[in-house]
């Protein structure tokens, strides 16, 4: 068998199990068998493919247990740079990386080469923390992160791509760590976050793969929106004048988003993915 017909069955496989990303799913598995980047795939199909017995392992699992791609491979991109993914630690996902683009444009604009410190809350794999101090080298970041598990993987991630010197990460939650912020007059030039924003009301609606997540990773309250309102109403005391907040959220966020942060004095501005949809909201004291 070749790889172009070993990818054929794959992708035929997980489709008659009903898996909607069964053709990325299928080449991002390959891609890690062989050991190359996904991208490289096109170049390798003609080649002999003999691994058939870990592809028929990766389709059971896939089809009957349902376990996300990324937690079967152990790592997933994010803007071009991979990261270790740990068991039941999100993996970063495509909205993040128009986050994390977001603010390199938005420090880019606002600020020039003095010492600048970031806070982000909920850092799971890393991905956002480490891509900025990459970005950056003048800048240090302090990452809050509630699951053990995912300070972990932040750690090792940071240790790999070289940053782990400019990166402090507090195991704790931020409602109480936020508080003790403010008391000890801490200051930061931009607050990044992707935090749990899943509705309440949508937990029944997802997939079965979300198992393999941790909750305490995916559920904002009611709305999902807990944290950002957090935010809006205790946040501005921990930044610098010229600072900013840069949130993911979900589409129909949105109104409740700008009723709360005008409200709380806050200018604002969402950006918008690849659909047209916002997913990124700004805010300036
Ligand atoms: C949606 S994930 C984002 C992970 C990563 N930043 C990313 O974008 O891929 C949210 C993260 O927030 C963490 N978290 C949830 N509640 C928290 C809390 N109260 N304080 C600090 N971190 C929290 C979760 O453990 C999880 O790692």
């Amino acid at each position: 068998m070749r790889v172009k017909e070993a990818l054929n069955l794959c992708e035929e496989r997980l489709k008659d199990c009903g898996i909607e990303t069964c053709k990325s799913d299928c080449i991002f598995y390959i891609a890690h068998l062989l050991g190359i980047h996904p991208s490289l795939l096109p170049l390798e199909e003609e080649k002999p493919f003999d691994l058939l017995g870990e592809l028929e392992e990766f389709v059971k699992k896939r089809c009957e247990e349902r376990i996300p791609v990324q937690h079967l491979i152990g790592e997933w991109d994010c803007l071009g740079r991979t990261f270790k993914v740990f068991p039941r630690v999100l993996a970063p996902r495509g909205a993040t990386e128009l986050l994390v683009e977001t603010v390199i444009d938005l420090i880019g604009e606002r600020f020039g080469d003095e010492p600048l410190r970031g806070l982000e809350v909920g850092t799971g794999t890393g991905c956002i923390s480490v891509n900025l101090l990459l970005e950056f080298p003048n800048l240090e970041m302090v990452g809050v992160e509630i699951d053990p598990v995912a300070v972990e993987n932040t750690l090792e991630n940071a240790l790999l791509h070289g940053v782990a010197d400019r990166l402090k990460v507090l195991q704790g939650d931020i409602f109480n760590l936020c508080p003790q912020m403010v008391e000890k007059g801490e200051k930061f030039h931009f607050l990044v976050s992707n935090p749990p924003y899943i509705a309440e009301r949508d937990r029944e609606k997802l997939p079965p793969e979300v198992k393999y997540e941790n909750p305490v990773a995916l559920y904002g309250g009611e709305f999902g929106t807990k944290f950002h309102e957090y935010f809006a109403w205790n946040c501005k005391k921990i930044l610098h004048p010229e600072g900013f907040i840069a949130l993911e959220f979900e589409p129909f966020q949105r109104e409740r988003l700008e009723e709360v942060f005008t409200c709380e004095g806050w200018k604002i501005e969402f950006w918008e993915d690849f659909a047209g949809n916002p997913r990124i909201l700004i805010a300036f004291p």
